[in-house]
């Protein structure tokens, strides 16, 4: 058990489009932990700087406690964490382009990783907990007792993000714009010199090129179910 902790905490990091967060939804759903998506944090205060007319320049030089003076928190719930600013329920507003596009440049801040490594800390302290990000294995949480690294191959990643975002029809030009996106930010998460994406030691890493979700779901459960045997 990871020193601290009251149970197991399981780690899913992997580049954007991977499907860390419906796996980490799923495999939490069925073993009853608690999901966090890592990830909804750094949106949220990109959302909160967004809304509050902090213009971009001016991010990198505003303090941890400017950061904290926005008011995210993480509010427990039965199957996971509702991210919250001000106390008003952040859902939708996550996932917008305006947030999407600005993200990756806020999470290369020293100040920001500072403001929010507390409240991904808090969410395990109680154990039973599957986390997915960039940097929970690495960084977040080394001592946890399963880290899965998830990658697959970049035009697989842009197909299922299309599908994702509802496109039911795309061809290839939408395909090779989408897959351009997801490297950018593959390479700003890997390339930035606090917390980069990377495999964590002792990973296991899954390939999902040509797994199905199912499949996804099922090698990773079955991880879990071999720790608790
Ligand atoms: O997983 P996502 O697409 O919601 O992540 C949004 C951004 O936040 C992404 O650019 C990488 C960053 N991120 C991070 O730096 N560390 C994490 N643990 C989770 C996300």
């Amino acid at each position: 058990m990871s020193p601290g902790v009251g149970g197991l905490i399981i780690t899913i990091d992997g580049p954007a489009g991977s499907g860390k967060s419906s796996t980490a939804r799923e495999v939490a759903q069925r073993l009853s932990f608690k999901h966090l998506d890592s990830g909804a944090l750094y949106r949220a205060l990109t959302y909160g700087l967004i809304e509050a007319g902090v213009a971009e320049e001016e991010w990198a030089d505003l303090t941890v406690r400017e950061l904290r003076g926005l008011g995210i928190t993480l509010e427990s719930t039965k199957t996971g964490f509702e991210v919250r600013l001000g106390g008003r329920l952040l859902v939708d507003e996550l996932r917008s382009v305006e947030v999407t596009d600005r993200v990756s440049l806020l999470a290369g801040l020293p100040s920001v990783r500072e403001c929010l490594i507390g409240l991904q800390r808090e969410a395990g302290s109680g154990g039973f907990l599957i986390v997915d990000g960039r940097d929970m294995g690495t960084v977040v949480f080394p001592e946890a007792e399963l880290k899965v690294y998830l990658i697959a191959d970049l035009k697989e990643r842009a197909r299922r993000r299309l599908l994702e975002n509802g496109r039911e029809v795309f061809d290839d030009t939408d395909l090779a714009e989408e897959a351009s996106a997801l490297e950018e930010r593959d390479d700003l998460d890997s390339g930035r010199a606090i917390s980069p994406l990377k495999s964590p030691p002792g990973a296991v890493e899954i390939d999902t090129t040509n797994l199905s979700f199912e499949e996804q779901v099922s090698v990773i459960v079955e991880l879990v179910n071999e720790l608790t045997l």
